[in-house]
């Protein structure tokens, strides 16, 4: 079965064409980076604005990749919550047009089970598994018995990690989105340069905390002369890192310990870090875990992963009707 992914949760307009939840026909991913850029930060206005301009082109040019005309698919997925609603909306409406006109099965996808299940994109990871997702939205860890199946244990208590590196970044005068500016930057400084205070939680919890670290490299910043910190700004970068890193990993290598599960999954845009993938893997080797990352364009948002977690949907018979709303707060 061929299936169309759209996806338009956030800032990135993407669609992919992927056969049987297997081979990966086209992946195309229009972002808006350089307007968003201006700002610091994603403009839900604007977002909405370029979605429309985008969705068209970008599912034409899925389309054309793939080789395939619409006639040749057999469902389309689209991502339905959570996002910002502008964003949901334009995706939504336009796969609901293009799956009335040509009558052609959709289902919406949730966007947070969409990132959980890209792993299987490109490796056959049996369930169960230990997820975690940290995007510029989310830090949520999961166990994953199955499509479908998923064990919410912990999250995060107040900012997302990514969202942490994107406002870490506008601090530094870095630009957005921060991830990977402050990933670039770090690699040339000295991690143990400032120590940073990780949060403290609760013990046997599988909490995270990112608003004490942003205000620690805030108040760091603003402890001395801006000429005098802008020439740390790489050793700034590392050892911020290494506190958020060293935060997302010790909880998630807990739970799959106390939970008998020895593999364990990243997802969402902060599993693109360079130094998460290191430690972790130095980490797994050590506790005997087998531990895995999707490529980065897997891990920030993309059409695939929405066509994978459809075409599980709609193999089981799953088909949404027209009534089917935007939802900026779904869950899990
Ligand atoms: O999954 P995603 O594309 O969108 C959301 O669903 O939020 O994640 C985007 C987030 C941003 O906060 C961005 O700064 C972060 O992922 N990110 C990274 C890296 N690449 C992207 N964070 C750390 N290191 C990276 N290499
Ligand atoms: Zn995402």
């Amino acid at each position: 079965m061929l299936v169309l992914g759209v996806e338009t949760s956030c800032d990135d307009t993407a669609a992919a064409v992927l056969r049987d939840g297997r081979s990966l026909l086209a992946n195309v991913v229009s972002s808006q980076d350089h307007i968003h850029g201006l700002y610091g930060g994603v403009v839900p206005e604007l977002a909405s604005r370029q979605h429309i301009q985008n969705i068209l082109p970008i599912i034409d040019a899925s389309l054309q990749q793939a080789g395939i005309a619409v006639k040749d698919l057999g469902g389309i997925a689209v991502t339905y919550g959570p996002g910002l609603v502008g964003s949901l909306l334009v995706g939504l409406s336009v796969v609901k047009a293009l799956a009335f006109r040509s009558r052609i099965p959709y289902v919406g996808v949730n966007h947070l089970e969409a990132h959980l299940l890209a792993i299987h994109l490109e490796h056959d990871v049996p369930f169960p598994y230990i997820a975690l997702l940290a995007s510029g939205g989310h830090t949520l860890l999961y166990c994953v018995k199955d499509v479908g199946a998923y064990a919410y244990l912990g999250g995060t208590r107040d900012d997302a990690a990514g969202e942490a590196y994107d406002k870490v970044a506008k601090m530094m005068g870095l630009g957005y989105p921060g991830g990977r500016i402050i990933d670039d930057l770090a690699k040339n400084g000295n991690r143990e340069a400032i120590r940073f205070p990780r949060a403290h939680i609760k013990k046997g919890s599988y909490e995270f905390s990112f608003s004490g670290i942003k205000t620690s490299v805030w108040n760091y910043l603003k402890s001395q002369p801006k000429d005098q910190w802008k020439n740390r700004m790489a050793d700034i970068a590392a050892s911020f890192q290494e506190a958020v890193v060293d935060m997302l990993v010790k909880p998630t290598v807990r739970a799959a310990t106390a939970h008998g599960v020895n593999r364990i999954v990243f997802a969402g845009g902060v599993a693109a870090n360079s130094r998460l993938r290191e430690t972790m893997v130095k980490k797994a080797d050590a506790e005997g875990l087998k531990v895995y990352f999707p490529a980065p364009k897997f891990c920030t948002d993309n059409g695939a992963m929405i066509a994978l977690a459809g075409y599980y949907w709609l193999k089981r018979g799953r088909r949404d009707d027209f009534r089917l709303n935007a939802h900026a707060d779904l869950t899990l």
